[in-house]
């Protein structure tokens, strides 16, 4: 990598819910609109944008998000391009936007992330989300996402003596998290009883396993080391950014309990940044379904393969424990717009590292991890933030 380095001046968000009073475009133009204002630049500025969207055609019968992003944000005639893969589509146009700053070609880029999921009834929804599978193997068969992730939790609990408590108390904390967070979908506790006692979904998961069907847009503005410096007294830095991919088909992987495209895409991540996993501060991972922070700690490299359950339920990734996971609620409490998720995380990170995170503020954050998972672990998007 060369030394050009990349930073977050603006951020944006909308709150993320059931928003019946947006559209589509409604939404990333606020967001946009919140993130200029943050950057304090203009829009004629910016000179380039990337947008993450999962399954905008199914969800919303609009395709072609690219340039509509860059007309309804008044940007019309620069270079846009919509990024997809599948819940990681937000991290990757993150990547993409670091990656032409890092180039050398641009100075000021836009990440965005949108998706419009609750036009559409939940059975729809869960298809276009199946999109994200393995068509021929999975989604033809009748499997779910929340099945896939039940497979997964099937095994670790198998393999690792991982409770459904240990599981749970995944979800008690996002949804504690979650309260503090103005932008969050549920900002309400839950009991570990309420959890456990909550509707099945698909065996072992309940409800409260499970992310929601949401809708939201989020917004970041890179820019290069130069603009940075000249636009922030202090900018938030991105110090590594990798991704790492496996194969579509959980039958296709070597071990249902682990996600080995986490794995690789931290150690990457790791070594481009020249940091440890001691130096880091605080993770927003993806919590799509509770096991899923379970299995993300544990390939990120916070414990053993296995221990994630236990680290859990000591408490240690609560705000204040050791190594606070999801400040922001994560996807459980805060919300899962598909394509817009891995944004948010940068979103909450760069609050973080501000120290302007209010009642969920990590104490001392200088150095934030987000990763950014697609599908059922196909995709894996690592990028570390941090002050300095
Ligand atoms: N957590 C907590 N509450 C939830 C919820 C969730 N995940 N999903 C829905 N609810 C609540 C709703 O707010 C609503 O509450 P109310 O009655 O007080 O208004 C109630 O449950 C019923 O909501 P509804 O929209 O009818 O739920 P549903 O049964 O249609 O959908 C799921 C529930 C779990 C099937 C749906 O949220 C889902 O598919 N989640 C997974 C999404 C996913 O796969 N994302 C991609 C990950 S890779």
């Amino acid at each position: 990598m060369n030394e050009n380095r990349v930073a977050i001046i603006g951020i944006g968000m909308t709150k993320f819910g059931e928003l019946w009073d947006y559209s589509y475009r409604d939404l990333i133009t606020e967001a946009g609109i919140k993130a200029i204002t943050d950057a304090g630049i203009e829009g004629e500025d910016i000179q380039e944008l990337y947008v993450g969207s999962m399954s905008p055609g199914l969800f919303a019968g609009q395709e072609h998000i690219g340039a509509l992003v860059a007309d309804y944000s008044g940007l019309s005639g620069i270079p846009a391009t919509r990024v997809e893969a599948a819940c990681a589509s937000g991290g990757l146009a993150l990547r993409q936007a670091f990656l032409s700053i890092k180039s050398g070609r641009n100075d000021i880029v836009v990440a965005g992330g949108v998706e419009k999921m609750t036009d559409v009834p939940t059975g729809a929804a869960m298809m276009a989300l199946m999109g994200a599978g393995d068509e021929q193997w999975e989604a033809f068969q009748g499997i779910t996402f929340p099945a896939l992730y039940a497979l997964m939790a099937r095994r670790h609990m198998k393999e690792y003596g991982t409770t459904l408590e240990q599981i749970s108390e995944v979800s008690v904390k996002n949804h504690y998290n979650a309260q503090f967070n103005e932008y969050a979908q549920f900002r309400f506790e839950v009991s570990l009883e309420e959890v456990m006692d909550s509707p099945p979904v698909a065996e072992p998961l309940r409800l409260l396993h499970c992310s929601p069907i949401t809708d939201g847009s989020a917004v970041v503005i890179l820019a290069s080391e130069k603009k940075a410096r000249e636009l922030k007294d202090e900018p938030i830095w991105i110090s590594a950014s990798a991704l790492a991919t496996d194969s579509l088909a959980l039958h296709d992987r070597k071990s249902l309990s682990r996600m080995d495209s986490v794995i690789l895409a931290a150690k990457k991540a790791y070594k481009q940044a020249g940091i440890e996993v001691k130096d880091i501060d605080f993770l927003e991972v993806h919590d799509c379904f509770s096991i899923a922070e379970i299995l993300a700690i544990e390939g990120l490299g916070f414990c053993k393969l296995g221990e994630g359950g236990i680290l859990t339920e000591e408490g240690q990734t609560k705000i204040d424990g050791d190594i606070p996971v999801n400040p922001s609620g994560g996807l459980k409490g805060k919300g899962h717009p598909v394509g817009t998720t891995g944004i948010s995380q940068a979103v909450e990170a760069t609050l973080q590292l501000r120290g302007e995170a209010g009642k969920r503020q990590v104490k001392d954050a200088e150095i934030g991890l987000i990763q950014n998972v697609g599908g059922s672990g196909a995709t894996c998007v690592v990028h570390i933030l941090s002050r300095g």
